[in-house]
């Protein structure tokens, strides 16, 4: 339904262009699920603001339905603007200020026709007892900032999922919010997933949410702007095949229940991540990889390589069809 074909972003700022998202290629189906996981800065929310067409691609292509999105018009446009909704990282921020809840459901309602006069108190109710604000009538009449953070939360949801769309971008739609109330609105979700069917993207910097939310889906991995490592969840937490991702994996918690882990805990060669506008040289990781190779690693950038049922961007892993374990190569 969603295809990324080669997709860049730079951004200019001070004179300077960054690279925000670098070549990215990236295809969810119908009803799929991707997580997008990566640290701060690898460039996901800039990727799923171009899904959403928030933002525009530098270069490259957004296919929605097989159509470049910049090519659409009048009621085609209309479709894909309806079908692809975002959830933003700050629901604070999104949601307006001097709206109440009532206010801020009714009006997606009203633009699409979907629910008029009567049905529409009627629709708002419904779309609050679905996100399980209830009873509603405690909810239409609050403002932003008479709510918690995860209620705020469940209204950007609710106001999602108000024009019945086919792909949600939930961009850290859980992280913002208190760790004791984040389980439940991960599963609340994952309830809607499986009762409307909507493909999310669904963006996170843990992969232990990934996870939980999208075990039956496919995991990409970002680092500083590109893919390093996508495949099948349980394939990518299991078997993890780009450094990257090991690293990653072990930042999770121990005490974590969603994760097993099944190798050492990784120690980076250095913790912070290179700046977008100083990218090192071939491969951006190899300044922090324990598997670096000089000559290799640090002259020529992996590509996308299949292995197995992953492709991952790293010359060791491809060589080798399986990192090395370190005791070996040290
Ligand atoms: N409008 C913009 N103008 C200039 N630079 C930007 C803009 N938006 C994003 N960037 C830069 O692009 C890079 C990627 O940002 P992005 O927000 O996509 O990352 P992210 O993976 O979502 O990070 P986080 O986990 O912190 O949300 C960052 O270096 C960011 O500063
Ligand atoms: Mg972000």
């Amino acid at each position: 339904m969603i295809i990324l074909e080669r997709v860049s972003r730079i951004f200019r700022s001070r004179g300077e262009a960054i690279r925000a998202v670098d070549d990215v290629s990236l295809e969810i189906g119908e009803g799929q699920v991707m997580s997008l996981v990566g640290e701060s800065g690898s460039g996901k929310t800039t990727t799923g603001k171009m899904i959403a067409g928030l933002v525009t691609p530098s270069s490259g292509r957004v296919l929605f339905e097989g159509r470049d999105i910049r090519t659409l018009d009048g009621a085609a446009r209309a479709r894909y603007r309806r079908a692809v909704q975002i959830i933003h990282q700050d629901p604070y921020a999104c949601l307006n200020p001097v709206r109440t809840v009532g206010d801020t459901l009714a009006a997606p309602l009203q633009l699409y026709g979907l629910a008029d006069g009567r049905s529409r108190n009627a629709g708002i109710g419904e779309l609050l007892e679905r996100v399980e604000l209830t009873p509603a009538s405690a909810f239409v009449d609050k403002y932003p900032h008479q709510l918690s953070g995860g209620q705020r939360q469940r209204v950007a949801v609710a106001r999602a999922l108000s024009v019945q769309p086919k792909f949600l971008v939930a961009d850290e739609a859980v992280s913002m919010i208190d760790v004791s109330l984040r389980i439940s609105l991960l599963n609340l979700l994952l309830k809607l997933r499986q009762e409307t069917g909507v493909a999310f993207l669904f963006i996170t910097h843990d992969l232990a949410l990934a996870r939980h939310f999208g075990w039956d889906g496919r995991i990409a991995v970002m680092y500083l702007g590109r893919v390093v490592d996508v495949g099948p969840t349980r394939t990518v937490i299991e078997d993890p095949h780009h450094p990257y991702t090991r690293a990653l994996l072990a930042a999770v918690p121990e005490a974590d229940p969603h994760i097993t882990r099944t190798k050492p805990r990784l120690r980076l060669r250095s913790q912070d991540p290179p700046s977008l506008l100083h990218l090192p040289s071939g491969c951006a990781f190899h300044p922090r990889c324990p598997w670096a190779e000089s000559g290799l690693c640090d002259v020529i950038r992996p590509e996308l390589t299949h292995v197995r049922a992953q492709e991952v961007a790293c010359h060791v892993a491809v060589r080798e069809g399986a990192l090395p374990d370190l005791a070996a190569t040290t």
